[in-house]
């Protein structure tokens, strides 16, 4: 289907408005999940120490699940979304107790690879 031009720029600029709001999911991942309080692990780092419960990990999928539905405030789409996917899957895997799991997640939790991707400076 052939689309009008016009709307495609109303989907643009549509897309920009939403890249906005994306940087809000996507603080709020990292702010949530990502640090912690002094003192105390973020889940992060619970999930590759083994310890995150059952409910840590279902709200990290959620969180990385809407990441992944968002633009990234800096960087290509695509690679964005190919990362958010590989934690995503590497959740699951550790939900399924899928011992490679918490590997897949240390690698595709790597903080200083997708902020210099994607993290504006
Ligand atoms: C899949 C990509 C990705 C991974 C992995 C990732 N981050 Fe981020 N992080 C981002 C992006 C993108 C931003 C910028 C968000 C913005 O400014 O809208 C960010 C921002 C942040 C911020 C600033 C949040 C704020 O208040 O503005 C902190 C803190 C942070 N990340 C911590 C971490 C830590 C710690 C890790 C590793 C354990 C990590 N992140 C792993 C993508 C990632």
């Amino acid at each position: 289907m052939k689309k009008h031009p016009l709307l495609t720029i109303v989907a643009l600029a549509f897309l920009g408005s939403t890249a906005v709001f994306a940087s809000d999911v996507i603080e709020d991942a990292m702010k949530n999940y990502h640090k912690a309080p002094k003192g105390t692990d973020p889940t992060c780092k619970k999930v590759g120490a083994g310890t995150a419960t059952t409910e840590d990990l279902a709200n990290l999928l959620k969180s990385y699940q809407a990441m992944c539905g968002e633009a990234p405030p800096k960087g290509e789409k695509d690679a964005w979304v190919k990362k958010c996917q590989a934690l995503i899957a590497a959740i699951k895997k550790v939900q399924a107790k899928d011992a490679s799991g918490v590997e897949d997640y240390k690698k595709a939790v790597n903080c200083k690879a997708c902020h210099t991707d994607h993290k504006p400076d």
